[in-house]
């Protein structure tokens, strides 16, 4: 199965994608944690990424479908994954179907997360992510605090602010969602497979998203 994590930043993407992936036992591959990984390694990648995370700005798209492209021969994705902030724009969503078709694949269920923008910057300030490149494990300080303040419960590692998680790139990578991503609603919407979720403090956390699609994907 082949799911794709959709919406703004902060909306929920990689909380959910991580629920999900433990219930269904399917891989979630998240483009933003590549980019992340290669930066804390200083590889080439990383130097390249850097300069246009930083600004709030995607990352080109030549560059983006290559790394897609390759993880997506690996075997651990053979049954099925859940890409974590890919596509996200026109241009990688038409190459996706194309590495896709290549071996009998299609997107099964589009996942299009939305949450008011005033609550994502708070969300997003609130954020702690694991630094332990192999956990990920992400806390909210108000909404999903760790047991222990700034220890990951999972690992036991430190937890550490995102470089981009300050109210300045938060807005640029909103308004970059809104120029570039937000018309791939429309496009999914078109081939019938996309659910919105309304992700808000007054609506339900991340755990209940997740249980809801769950329950969708089973048909109960
Ligand atoms: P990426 O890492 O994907 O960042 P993003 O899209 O900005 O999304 P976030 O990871 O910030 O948010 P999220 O939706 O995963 O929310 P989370 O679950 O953490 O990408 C980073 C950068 O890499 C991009 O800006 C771009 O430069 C580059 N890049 C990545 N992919 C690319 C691509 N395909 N093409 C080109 N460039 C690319 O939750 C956020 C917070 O809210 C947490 O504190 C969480 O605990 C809390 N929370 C979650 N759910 C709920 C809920 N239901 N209720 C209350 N709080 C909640
Ligand atoms: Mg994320």
């Amino acid at each position: 199965m082949i799911i794709i994590m959709l919406g703004a930043p902060g909306t929920g993407k990689g909380t959910v994608a991580g629920i999900l992936s433990e219930k269904l036992g399917i891989p979630q591959v998240s483009t933003g944690d590549i980019f992340r990984k290669n930066i804390k390694e200083e590889t080439e990648l990383g130097k390249i990424a850097e300069e246009y995370i930083s600004k709030g700005k995607l990352v080109p798209d030549n560059i983006t479908i290559e790394i897609v492209k390759d993880r997506l021969n690996e075997k651990d994705v053979e049954n099925g994954v859940i890409l974590d902030g890919f596509p996200r724009t026109l241009g990688q969503a038409e190459e996706l179907e194309k590495i896709l078709i290549k071996d009998n694949k299609k997107v099964d269920m589009v996942i299009n997360l939305t949450t008011p923008e005033e609550e994502i910057i708070e969300r997003v300030s609130n954020r702690r992510v694991c630094s332990n490149q192999d956990c990920k494990a992400v806390y909210n300080v108000v909404l999903n605090p760790p047991k222990e303040e700034g220890i990951c419960d999972k690992c036991g590692s430190h937890l550490v602010k995102r470089e981009d998680d300050n109210p300045e790139t938060t807005k640029k990578r909103i308004q970059t969602y809104l120029d570039l991503t937000d018309p791939l609603i429309e496009y999914y919407t078109n081939k019938g497979n996309l659910f919105t979720e309304v992700v808000s403090k007054n609506t339900k956390l991340g755990k209940q998203v997740a249980e809801d699609i769950v329950s969708k994907i089973k048909g109960e």
